[in-house]
């Protein structure tokens, strides 16, 4: 979704601070970007539509200036274009806001403010927020604030200034993420911690319903509800600078994808929370993963795995889950949440309906700190570090690890399978990261391979039982950064319709691992081939080579080559892998 950022200290190249943090968040959303820095009582504002490294000649300007607020969009309401660009004002421009998220009343509001006079010129919600401060300002920027933010419904991380108090910002929170780092004179708001690294590693995270007054040298945080003061803790951001850079890779999704055996060790590394919290899920009879996008494949491989070891459990879409699923959740439920982020809001709003209804809540998270590490029971970190590509693969991995791991574990507290199973299971998933490094190795192969498919315009994926989701998965990432189609199916289900689109030169990419199923996914193939299409396989001597590995974990292994294969299709088509079109990393929006 959208990336915000503030700055106030004492540095006059607020501008340049301003858009080298929005540089960082450009993952979160890059139709559109602006920049407004207070100077000699004027707001000077510079947006355009277009990415953030098109637009540095338009939006970063030289103005001398030690205070400023800046956006990068991800476009809801009004399509990309310069009027609708953040930041937005007033009818005077003596008030400037950015926001993340979407204002659901912002009808109804701009109806109001329109009698009252107020003129608008943009087609987003956001803009009638610095309206709202215009309307209730009465002498008091921080009153007006707050007056307007009650207003508001929906969600929003917003921050604001104003020229009638410079020497403040302003920010609030509620349902999309806002962090507040502290430096020394100066401080720094932003959307993500990328954003402010640079700079400091000492953050505040505002809550659901906080707003913060930063000054140079101060940040008071409040409840707009009750304007009472909230004590918050300072939190230290642990990870390297060099791990949102892309060290010599051409784009953060190839690094990424080059992480993934690190990925597994450092899933690896939660192994006591994984024991301590299986222990807990076993006394439950319904187990529900919720997640969305490739978060949710991962859950299904989860639910596979689950339901080979005997215990039922259920995978649902967070879109879908929050207006069927939810019915069925009560005291009796565990509820397992899978979110790289930790903020997408199809995912938290159903983690927060289970809270409410009793359901005993974990969370498999990638973001520390993130909105969902904090409405969980319990959390188990896939330590994947900063995933900065949209098209998310290492944080897949890891979270496929952490899920196998704690399917073992349950299996074992509920005696389907045995200790010495489960240790020698554990022994194989440790040589994952070796196995995938020969993956990694054989990048040359997979890079001819995509070129000698770049030009077709559909794609099959199929797989049975456990990587079904690995199909999904191999599909979801071709065309979301290839913009090419693609389907993926159970193999079985071929027959059952989707059959009649294979012709002549469709490619099917067949995930075949060596276990009971080989057999039948042959003859799925078979009955491909026997329709002319050309059959790629996955498999230990096949188009796409994998190391041998226990079938149960085919799911870590088996995904790589075509992470790969879909990157370099992406660079085949002449696009950019780590920006797609109409996509953000995060998705803070229902
Ligand atoms: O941050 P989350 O894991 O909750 O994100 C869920 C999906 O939005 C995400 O996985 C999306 O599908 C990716 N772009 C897939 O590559």
């Amino acid at each position: 979704m959208c990336g915000i950022a503030g700055y106030i200290g004492e540095r006059e190249n607020t501008s340049e601070i301003l858009f080298n943090m929005l540089k960082h968040l450009e993952y979160r959303g890059y139709d559109s970007a602006g920049i407004a820095c207070i100077s000699d009582d004027v707001i000077c504002i510079s947006k355009d539509k277009g990415k953030i490294s098109e637009l540095e000649d338009k939006i970063h300007s030289d103005v001398v200036s030690d205070i400023g607020i800046a956006h990068t969009r991800w476009a809801t309401h009004g399509q990309p274009s310069h009027v609708n660009a953040h930041p937005h004002t007033d009818c005077e421009e003596k008030f400037c806001v950015v926001h993340n998220g979407i204002i659901e009343n912002h009808a109804e509001l701009r109806d109001e403010l329109e009698k009252k006079g107020h003129k608008f010129t943009s087609s987003t919600d956001t803009e009638v927020i610095p309206h709202l401060i215009e309307d209730f300002y009465e002498g008091d920027f921080e009153q007006a604030f707050v007056s307007a933010v009650k207003r508001l419904r929906g969600s929003f991380a917003l921050v604001a200034v104003s020229l009638r108090d410079g020497d403040r910002i302003l920010a609030a929170r509620k349902e999309s993420p806002l962090i507040i780092g502290l430096g020394d004179g100066e401080n720094f708001i932003a959307s993500d911690t990328p954003a402010v690294i640079h700079h400091t590693r000492n953050i505040i995270i505002l809550d659901d319903f906080n707003y913060a007054v930063v000054l140079r040298d101060s940040v008071v945080v409040k409840d707009f509800q009750s304007g009472e003061c909230v004590k918050k803790e300072v939190h230290r951001i642990d990870w390297d600078v060099k791990q949102a850079e892309k060290e010599g890779f051409e784009h953060f999704m190839l690094k990424e994808i080059f992480e993934e055996p690190q990925a597994v060790r450092n899933a690896l590394k939660a192994q006591k929370d994984v024991e301590g919290i299986a222990s807990k899920l076993a006394g439950y009879g319904r187990i529900y993963f919720v997640a969305c996008g490739t978060a949710y494949y991962a859950a299904l491989a989860a639910k596979y795995l689950l339901e080979r070891f005997g215990i039922p459990s259920e995978a649902v879409l967070g879109s879908e889950f929050r207006y069927s699923t939810i019915n069925s959740i009560d005291k009796d439920c565990a509820v397992i949440a899978v979110s790289q982020s930790g903020e997408t809001a199809d995912t938290l709003v159903c983690a927060k309906e289970c809270k409410k209804k009793g359901a005993y809540l974990t969370g498999i998270v990638n973001v520390v700190g993130s909105s969902l590490t904090r409405v969980v029971d319990d959390n188990i970190h896939i330590y994947a570090g900063p995933e900065i590509a949209v098209a998310s693969t290492k944080a897949y991995i890891g979270q496929v690890t952490s899920l196998i791991m704690l399917s073992l574990f349950i299996a074992r507290e509920m005696n389907k399978i045995g200790e010495e199973y489960l240790r020698e299971m554990l022994d194989n998933i440790h040589s994952v990261p070796g196995k995938m490094g020969e993956v990694l190795a054989g990048v040359d192969e997979i890079k001819k391979l995509a070129g000698e498919y770049s030009g077709k315009e559909i794609f099959f994926y199929i797989g049975r039982r456990q990587n079904y989701p690995t199909a999904l998965e191999g599909a979801l990432k071709i065309k979301e950064i290839s913009y090419v189609h693609a389907e993926a199916y159970p193999a079985g289900e071929l027959k059952h319709g989707p059959l009649a689109l294979l012709e002549d030169g469709v490619p099917v990419i067949a995930i075949m691992p060596n276990d009971e199923l080989l057999e039948k996914m042959e003859s799925n193939v078979a009955e491909a081939e026997a329709r002319n299409a050309i059959v790629l396989r996955v498999s230990e001597d096949g188009d796409f080579r994998v190391p041998v590995v226990d079938p149960l974990l085919s799911p870590l292994l088996y995904i790589t080559p075509l992470h790969l294969f879909a990157y370099y299709i992406s660079l085949r088509r002449g696009l950019d892998p780590d920006k797609p079109r109409n996509l953000a990393k995060s998705v803070t929006v229902e």
